[in-house]
């Protein structure tokens, strides 16, 4: 195998694990989609009175590990879906609401 070669399959085979912490957002749309948008619009801004307006980056100030735990286990209204959904999906969902700023 040719050194350049193995250089670019050790920096895949390193970066592999990146993009799986990264989140997939086109994933997350499909969860989304399915199990949010009821609540929190296809734009994001939120489908009634007390929601937070994620096109207006309400609430995405927090880290990812704040919004994950509020996807897990829920905040009043908003429902826990934690076993519902994989430790991936709700990584992924969140994901895609970063991309409603
Ligand atoms: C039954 C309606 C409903 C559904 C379904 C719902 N939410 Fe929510 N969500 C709410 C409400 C209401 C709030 C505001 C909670 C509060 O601030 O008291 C909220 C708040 C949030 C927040 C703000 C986080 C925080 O720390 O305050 C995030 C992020 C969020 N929802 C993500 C999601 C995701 C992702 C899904 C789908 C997997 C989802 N929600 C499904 C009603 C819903």
């Amino acid at each position: 195998m040719s050194g350049l070669r193995l250089f670019v399959l050790t920096m895949l085979f390193l970066l592999l694990p990146l993009t799986v912490l990264a989140g997939d957002p086109v994933v997350g749309k499909n969860i989304y989609t399915r199990h949010c948008m009821g609540c929190h619009g296809a734009s994001g801004a939120g489908m009634m009175p007390g929601l937070p307006n994620f096109s207006r980056g309400e609430q995405l100030f927090k880290s990812d590990n704040e919004l994950m735990d509020t996807v897990r286990n829920g905040n009043g209204v908003m429902p826990s879906f934690g076993g519902l959904i994989s430790e991936e999906e709700i990584r992924d969902v969140v994901a895609y609401l970063r991309t409603f700023l």
